[in-house]
């Protein structure tokens, strides 16, 4: 069964470093890893390879109800299947991250999604998972007893996403990310720390100064329980 216990919440902007420290985490401490930005990613796509449009909360709720995903828990595998298909690099293009936000507005979308967290949590074969996304630490796990806010400022935050997409425009990068912040805060309020979650600003950290900080946080809340 599900059990809150076993999940270590992490949430954040897109750039904060989330994903990088999420998998270090997990890796460390023998955890397994959930992305849940991936599994909203792959129903974009999944929305867009039968034809639909993403805006369209119809075409989103009818794709999310026979969705085939497959996501390993291991922090060293991320693959992620759609039925057969390996869509791993696919949900990183440019036209998936314009179309996600489209998917996570749904309402129902996103209970669906989140029951499927859960299950993927009660079913785990690791003490306990890292879950990274936007709501984790407020609505699929508000009752983890580790639950982070990973922040950092924008342009430190765009700085570190024209780093990853080498050859592309900073300018663009960042113009890209802030319209991202913006439809993505409208659904959930990520930048903002709910009552009880720890804040870890990485603004001045580096990635291992990061990975430490949170590794620290676990420690404390784990050893309070
Ligand atoms: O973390 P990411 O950039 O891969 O997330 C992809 C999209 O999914 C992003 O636009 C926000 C959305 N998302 C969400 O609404 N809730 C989550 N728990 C995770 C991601």
């Amino acid at each position: 069964a599900y059990d809150a216990d076993k999940v270590i919440a992490i949430d954040g902007p897109a750039g904060s470093g989330k994903s990088s420290v999420s998998k270090a985490v997990a890796r460390r401490l023998g955890f397994g890893y959930l992305d849940t930005g991936a599994a909203y990613r792959a129903l974009a796509w999944y929305v867009l390879e039968r034809g639909g449009d993403t805006a369209d909360a119809d075409a989103v709720r009818a794709a999310a109800s026979d969705l085939p995903l497959r996501q390993r828990l291991d922090p060293d595998d991320r693959r992620v299947l759609v039925g057969g298909t390996d869509v791993t690099a696919a949900i990183r293009e440019p036209r998936v991250s314009a179309a996600v936000s489209g998917v996570a507005r749904v309402p129902e979308v996103r209970v669906q999604v989140n029951e499927m967290f859960r299950a993927v949590v009660a079913d785990a074969e690791y003490p306990a998972v890292v879950v990274e996304g936007r709501d984790i630490t407020t609505v699929v796990a508000p009752d983890a007893p580790v639950r982070i806010l990973l922040t950092a400022a924008p342009e430190v935050r765009a700085a570190r996403r024209a780093g990853e997409l080498a050859g592309q425009d900073a300018a663009a990068v960042a113009e890209a990310l802030h319209r991202r912040d913006a439809s993505d805060s409208a659904v959930v309020d990520f930048l903002h720390a709910a009552p009880g979650v720890d804040v870890v600003d990485s603004t001045e950290l580096d990635l291992p100064q990061t990975i430490d900080a949170v590794l620290a946080v676990i420690r404390r809340r784990r050893d309070a329980d």
